[in-house]
């Protein structure tokens, strides 16, 4: 069996236009929807998600302002600037690029951001939520991924879904959505002792640990649907994602490619919630 590709590009391309259409609606009535980006340090992969993500709004017709602070700045600085950010009414999220460096307490800036602004779905108070099954926003990878098994028409109900890795960007969330569609949930991490014996049984694969190509076709279940979610880069300089696509395309039913797979819909499902946040305050 050869697998389909999911393609994230055209997924996106279909959802970005409907998210235009209302962000241009939402303009019409005074209302554009507004991103502010927060990033600081030096960090190349950060550089280039953050260049993606104000193109982005900048495609959709969503506001953007960018903040960039060097890698040596007192966090009171990046502190102060989230206060103005929560209290402009031209932006509706506040996205502060991860990882920060070290003098930081990721909690406590990722806490000072607004949680009605919080399009990450990072603040304590909206992961609460999502693992109440009543999200206000969804963090944008899982997001994403729900949206590719939903445009595919896959029912969750009763698979068998196993996460590897425990992020709280990625497998945590990830988890707490597979279970909300009524899946069975399996989170494997570094620490699991038979990975192989897990990820043979899955339906529904979701690699996001940040190692390349450690998912192989012997690790796959036969019409298993796999999604890779990893973006590692090789020593040539290529992308790759968690998962040995070659080997791995030969046992699935559907796959997701890196690149070209859950990546562009991390970043439209951070406009979609960008949109939201905006439709919401103008609602109020
Ligand atoms: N770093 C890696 N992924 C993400 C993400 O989705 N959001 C933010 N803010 N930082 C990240």
């Amino acid at each position: 069996m050869t697998a389909k590709i999911l393609d994230g590009n055209a997924l996106s391309a279909e959802l970005r236009e409907s998210l235009r259409q209302r962000a241009a609606e939402l303009a019409a009535q005074g209302s554009k929807p507004g991103l502010a980006v927060i990033l600081v340090g030096e960090n190349p992969a950060s550089q280039v998600y953050v260049r993606n993500k104000i193109k982005a709004c900048e495609a959709v017709g969503v506001h953007s302002e960018k903040y960039e602070f060097p890698a040596d700045t007192p966090p009171e600085k990046v502190l102060h600037k989230i206060a103005a950010l929560n209290a402009d009414p031209k932006i509706h999220g506040i996205l502060v690029q991860l990882p920060l460096p070290p003098q930081f307490d990721e909690d406590e800036v990722l806490e000072a951001v607004s949680a009605e602004k919080d399009v990450d779905g990072f603040h304590a108070e909206n992961v609460g939520l999502l693992a109440q099954g009543n999200p206000r926003f969804i963090s944008c990878t899982p997001y994403g991924v729900m949206e590719m098994l939903s445009s595919e028409g896959i029912s969750l109900r009763g698979m068998e879904a196993v996460i590897v890795g425990r992020s709280n960007i990625v497998g945590k969330p990830m988890a707490l959505l597979l279970i909300g569609a009524s899946a069975t949930v399996t989170v494997c991490h570094s620490q699991t002792r038979d990975l192989a014996f897990h990820t043979r049984r899955a339906d529904v694969l979701v690699a996001a640990v940040g190692k390349a190509k450690m998912i192989t076709g012997d690790m796959v279940k036969p019409g298993a649907v796999v999604i890779d979610v990893g973006i590692n880069r090789l020593p040539d300089g290529k992308l790759c994602g968690d998962v040995d696509f070659d080997s791995a395309k030969e046992v699935a039913s559907l796959i997701t490619p890196v690149p070209g797979g859950v990546g562009p819909m991390t970043i439209t499902m951070l406009l979609a919630n960008t949109i939201e946040s905006a439709d919401r305050a103008a609602g109020k």
